[in-house]
């Protein structure tokens, strides 16, 4: 059966990474349909929107979709579209690789973060000109719901260390609900666990990264973490993200659109290409993603290496050598 993936470039260096992505795909030569979808500034500038109907509308009945990078509308085009896809879970895998400069080399972290409540609801009111508040969500479902996808995430990927990160010695109420539903959910599993301040937590990640592994997070401190990770192991042009929902998912780098280098074909599109092997491994081609992480990890052993990890190579040489060592 034909997979129909949903590609969403974006703007910058989205639309140079992306494709770079495609072509590794199409070297697998699975016989996926790519549906091209516009998104972003350049659309805004166009049409008046970031993010037309039609492209949440792909996002949302396709197998799965494949996102570059939004610039200033990022917020009004990944958001949407990681509600298209019904997504809960955000997974951020930051593993350090031989030959990449990282400052902690041992470092081998999965965040699953949150996706949908939290401080992100968007409920904010400014009371009078001095006072301004946030509505904190967090609810039994959604709770349970991340524990149980990263507790089975931990034990389907062969980690056996979990962290649920939270703040309930202060946020008694929401990550005390938090943590209950996480507890309930290693109980019923029968799952080990460890429990860690998420503060704290932020330290010990720089010190002794090797000690943790699948770190399940509320939705700020996943998001602040494994930006933390990322530069724990050598910067973002190496970050893979998944955005998962029960049937349907997004896989996306997670840096942005890059302005500062987009048009001059040196963006690492190696972040988007460990994305799109992301996105294999959902649709159950799991064979093919690991073939695509071992190409990537020769090519960032051996190089070509872009600029940002101190080589001179482009993003076509790169990927090129991606597709050699399929
Ligand atoms: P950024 O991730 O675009 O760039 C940060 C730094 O990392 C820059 O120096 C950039 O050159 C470098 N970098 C990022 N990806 C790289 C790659 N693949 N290869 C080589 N170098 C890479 O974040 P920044 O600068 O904070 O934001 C730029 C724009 O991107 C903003 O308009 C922001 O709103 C948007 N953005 C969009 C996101 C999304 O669509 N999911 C996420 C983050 C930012
Ligand atoms: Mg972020």
């Amino acid at each position: 059966m034909s997979e129909r993936i949903a590609v969403i470039p974006g703007d910058g260096i989205g639309a140079e990474v992306v494709p770079a992505a495609l072509d590794v795909l199409d070297a697998l030569e699975l016989g996926f349909e790519f549906v091209e979808g516009e998104a972003g500034d350049h659309v805004l500038d166009e049409r008046g929107e970031a993010l037309p109907e039609e492209t949440y509308d792909l996002a949302a009945e396709a197998d799965a979709t494949l996102f570059g990078a939004a610039g200033e509308t990022a917020a009004d085009v990944i958001l949407p579209l990681r509600e298209a896809v019904g997504s809960f879970a955000n997974v951020r895998p930051a593993r350090a690789y031989p030959g990449v400069d990282a400052v902690k080399p041992d470092t081998d972290l999965v965040f699953v973060r949150e996706n949908t409540e939290g401080v992100y609801t968007g409920i904010e009111s400014e009371l009078t000109d001095d006072v301004t508040t946030l509505t904190r969500v967090i609810t039994e479902d959604a709770s349970r719901r991340i524990a149980e996808y990263g507790f089975e995430y931990a034990a389907e990927n062969g980690y056996d260390d979990v962290t649920v990160a939270h703040k309930a010695n202060v946020m008694r109420t929401t990550d005390g609900k938090f943590l209950d539903a996480c507890r309930a959910v290693a109980d019923d599993g029968g799952y080990d666990h460890d429990e860690a301040l998420m503060d704290a937590l932020a330290m010990h990640l720089i010190m002794r990264p090797e000690e943790y592994s699948v770190v399940i997070c509320p939705n700020l401190a996943g998001d602040m973490l494994s930006d933390l990770a990322a530069g724990l192991v050598g910067g973002l042009g190496l970050l893979p993200s998944a955005n998962v929902g029960a049937d349907n998912a997004l896989f996306e780098p997670v840096h942005g659109s890059a302005p500062d280098i987009a048009g001059e074909g040196i963006a690492n599109p190696a972040a988007t290409v460990l994305s799109a092997a992301m996105l294999l491994e959902h649709l159950d081609y799991g064979a093919e993603a690991e073939r695509v992480r071992d190409a990537v990890e020769s090519v960032l052993a051996d190089g070509p290496r872009t600029p940002d990890l101190g080589g001179d190579a482009t993003t076509d040489d790169v990927t090129e050598a991606i597709i050699d060592r399929l």
